[in-house]
């Protein structure tokens, strides 16, 4: 089939102007699905070096294989390489489907922000490869990186703005709230923390604006922020599209999705000083992000609630269909890991999860069962409608589904044991008020969990393979018109 060509919509939709394309794009969404796939086996395979390194630290290789170095290139190939397409892919294909009109901007301005974003992801982590860094978390690339991640983000606003401007809907559909506040925020957030002034326009070197306490504040809200848009509200706009649609069910109350939209996006923006407790960070600033953190729970789980009873009906079909357990199994790790950040955030259990593995386990409970699950389910649905292809093989499908929740439960639970491990030791003092263990005895405590871990990446990543051999052999039957054609909806 011709990869290209575009998709009417099915009503009345007749442009008269050049850079309004005549139908859907859906070329540009599929490039982002295979990016997305790219980038999930490049981040992945590096998570599980990292966590082997970690396990046996005679693997960190000199200069470019070491922990440090690779950390960061496995946290941008995630968050932004693997995340941050899977949600150009579902924003840009459901704003169309949705407002059913075609993005705004023409073919040449999506390609602009497919081979830009791509272009930056190449630029952060060979930076971080050769030593570049801001040292700053998740905004680790240096600043001729960050000013060309801002151009593309703006370009990026503008065809998923201009296009819901455009629509022919008069209704903004639910999920469209969600992707609309994630592309605002994210920019927002971007910009803001990346202020910096490189030494010269030659060096790669650059240092922040803000300095002190200032700067960690506009760090953590930068870094809490990106949990909460990024990995969040982009990921439940996901979910309000595709988990009704492959459980064939209406949402289960649209004036929840609403009311906790807009609590969400309003407890989110303040909850970044949980991330600083017991800093030089002012108390009040602090205590104002536990007491939003503590809030979160409730819009959070208004979510979690409207995802999960949207299935309510058609229980019986988890029995049967694997990509629906995909998405509904995300749900419940979204609810798992969103009671997790608030009980964390109450200072004395911060207290003992802070620096310690706990953190790690809470991280990957969000990242691998709520994140990367929802993706994986989004993308069966999507990806044989994109290539008007019946997915190659279901059993697939449940044999990554089982492996995936192995993988989660061996990474989360041996995490969960070594960061409670490590703290309690920590804190333990004996009778002259001595600490009771040093640093060395609690590294060869958390030992056995970090094999446990690695075990599980191994898992979870063995799981991912498959699904890029189920893609990639759907694809490739699509190409050669072998099998069962799927319309496009
Ligand atoms: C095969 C799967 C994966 C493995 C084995 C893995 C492993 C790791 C390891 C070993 C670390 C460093 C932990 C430390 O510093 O002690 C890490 C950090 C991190 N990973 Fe993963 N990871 C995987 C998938 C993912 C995915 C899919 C995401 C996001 C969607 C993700 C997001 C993160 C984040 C945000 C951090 C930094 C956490 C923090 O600083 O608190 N990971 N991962
Ligand atoms: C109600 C929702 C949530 C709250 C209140 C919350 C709260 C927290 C807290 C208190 C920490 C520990 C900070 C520290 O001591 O270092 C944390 C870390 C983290 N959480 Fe959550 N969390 C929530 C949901 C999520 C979700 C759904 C994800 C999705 C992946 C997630 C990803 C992360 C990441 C990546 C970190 C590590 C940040 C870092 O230090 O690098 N959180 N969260």
């Amino acid at each position: 089939m011709n990869s290209s060509a575009a998709v009417a919509p099915p009503s009345g939709v007749a442009p008269a102007r050049p850079w309004v394309i005549d139908g859907y794009n859906e070329a540009v969404v599929r490039k982002f699905v295979l990016a997305t796939l790219f980038w999930a086996i490049v981040g992945m395979s590096i998570g599980l070096f990292i966590a082997t390194e970690l396990a046996f630290p005679l693997l960190n290789f000199g200069e470019y294989g070491n922990f440090g170095r690779l950390r960061p290139c496995h946290t941008t190939a995630v968050v932004i390489g693997f995340t941050g397409n899977a949600l150009f892919a579902s924003s840009l294909y459901v704003v169309q489907r949705t407002c059913r009109i075609g993005l705004f901007g023409g073919p040449r301005f999506a390609n602009f922000v497919f081979w830009g974003f791509q272009l930056f992801l190449v630029l952060a982590i060979q930076g971080y490869l050769l030593g570049a860094t801001k040292s700053k978390e998740y905004a680790e690339a240096e600043w001729y990186a960050d000013l060309w991640l801002a151009i593309v983000w703006i370009a990026y606003a503008v065809i998923f703005i201009g296009t819901l401007v455009r629509r022919k809907e008069p209704h903004i559909y639910v999920a469209n709230w969600f992707f609309l506040s994630y592309v605002i925020v994210v920019g927002v957030l971007w910009i803001t923390n990346n202020m910096t002034l490189p030494i010269d326009l030659l060096s790669s070197k650059s240092y922040p604006v803000y300095a002190g306490v200032q700067d960690a504040m506009i760090q953590w809200w930068f870094g809490h922020n990106m949990v909460g848009f990024l990995l969040t509200a982009g990921v439940i706009g996901m979910m309000y599209y595709f988990l009704p649609k492959q459980a064939e069910r209406p949402i289960y109350s649209y004036r929840l999705s609403i009311v906790h939209f807009w609590a969400l996006i309003f407890l989110y923006i303040w909850a970044g000083p949980h991330h600083l407790q017991y800093t030089a960070l002012p108390d009040w600033t602090q205590t104002l992000g536990v007491a939003f953190s503590i809030m979160l729970w409730i819009p959070s789980w208004g979510g979690m609630v409207n995802g999960i009873m949207t299935v309510s009906g058609v229980w019986d079909k988890l029995r049967t269909d694997p990509i629906l357990r995909f998405l509904v199994v995300s749900v419940a790790f979204y609810g798992m890991a969103t009671f997790e950040g608030p009980l964390l955030a109450i200072p004395a259990v911060n207290g003992l999860a802070h620096y310690t593995d706990w953190i790690i386990g809470h991280v990957h409970s969000g990242a691998l069962g709520w994140v990367a699950f929802m993706v994986f389910g989004s993308f069966y649905h999507l990806v044989p409608r994109l290539w008007r292809q019946q997915l190659y093989s279901l059993k697939m499908v449940e044999w990554h589904f089982w492996l995936g929740s192995v993988g989660i439960l061996l990474y989360i639970t041996s995490m969960w044991i070594s960061g409670i491990t490590a703290g309690l030791m920590w804190k333990a003092y004996d009778s002259y008020g001595l600490l009771r263990y040093s640093f060395v005895d609690s590294v060869a405590a958390m030992h056995p969990f970090y094999v446990v871990r690695a075990l599980g990446g191994g898992f979870y990543l063995a799981g991912v393979v498959l699904a890029l051999t189920n893609f990639g052999l759907t694809i490739a039957r699509a190409n050669t018109r072998v099998a069962v054609a799927v319309a496009a909806e």
